[in-house]
């Protein structure tokens, strides 16, 4: 093995793996046998209908959930075997997760908010200043530090999201629906940035998205149907359009 190769392997392996919520009375089968395999590092995608269990999915990956049964193996852990003060660990160090909305807490500044996990880890203050200044400089953001997340665009805000969830470098980055609520400007810069995370920091990052936009830009494209894997598209060199349509097809035929 070459000597920069990190210990771990990087990758990621889900099996049949269960979730339900309860409801009231009533049992909702959010995963039903999942699985995914994520060997390599590249920009992911995970697509599926709504109430497929794509965000269930990416929350038990990220260790804010537990799932009923089945594997969840992240850079050679199983982290549905770690004990809760390494779980903690995992989700603050191991992985950065972004969502959707309210990513970034409101009375902070941007500033504040990406270097919020060092704080909560007692890092030393020039540590904090060191990251915390690069992290918003590589987002493009080195002049709004000092502004809160209402007075930043929402590209502005996912970006200072993204930054926070690179705080400790992991090597992984799980992100739902991260321009679910921007414009297509925003979205596609926000998209560029994942890719160039991939490609430059050597990461796995894994994208649930409604986009076949955003999904073509993916190395792979898994397709989540009824709680369960659906299939898997090499979306390299596929054009939207077709990406949409093979990603039909096979979740019809499912
Ligand atoms: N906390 C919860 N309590 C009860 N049911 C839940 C809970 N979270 C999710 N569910 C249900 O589990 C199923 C899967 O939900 P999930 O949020 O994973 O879907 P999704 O694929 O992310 O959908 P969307 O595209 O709309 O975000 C849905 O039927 C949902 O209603
Ligand atoms: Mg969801």
């Amino acid at each position: 093995m070459a000597e920069d190769h990190p210990q771990h392997e990087l990758a990621i392996r889900v099996g049949s793996l269960h979730k339900s919520y309860r409801l009231g009375d009533r049992r909702v089968d959010a995963l039903n046998g999942m699985d995914l395999e994520i060997t390599e590092p590249g920009f992911y995608a995970v697509m599926g209908a709504s109430g497929s269990g794509k965000s269930t999915l990416l929350h038990l990956l990220a260790g804010l959930d537990q799932a009923d049964q089945g594997t969840l193996e992240v850079l050679g852990t199983r982290i549905d075997q770690l004990p809760e003060h390494e779980l903690t660990r995992y989700r603050r160090h191991t992985v950065g997760v972004m969502f959707q909305r309210f990513n970034l807490l409101p009375t902070l500044t941007a500033y504040e908010n990406v270097v919020l996990p060092g704080v909560l880890d007692k890092r030393p203050p020039a540590e904090l200043r060191e990251r915390g200044m690069g992290l918003l400089e590589e987002m493009g953001l080195a002049d709004r530090g000092r502004h809160r997340p209402d007075a930043l665009s929402g590209g502005e805000q996912q970006r200072v999201a993204i930054a926070r969830a690179l705080f400790f470098a992991p090597q992984i980055l799980f992100a739902d629906e991260p321009t679910g609520n921007l414009d297509t400007h925003s979205s596609e810069r926000l998209w560029s940035t994942m890719e160039d995370l991939a490609d430059q920091r050597n990461m796995i990052v894994l994208m649930v998205t409604h986009e076949a936009e955003a999904a073509s830009r993916c190395r792979k494209v898994f397709l989540v149907k009824d709680g369960c894997g659906a299939g898997v598209i090499d979306a390299e060199d596929l054009e939207p359009s077709e990406l949409a349509a093979r990603a039909t097809a096979i979740t019809r035929s499912t």
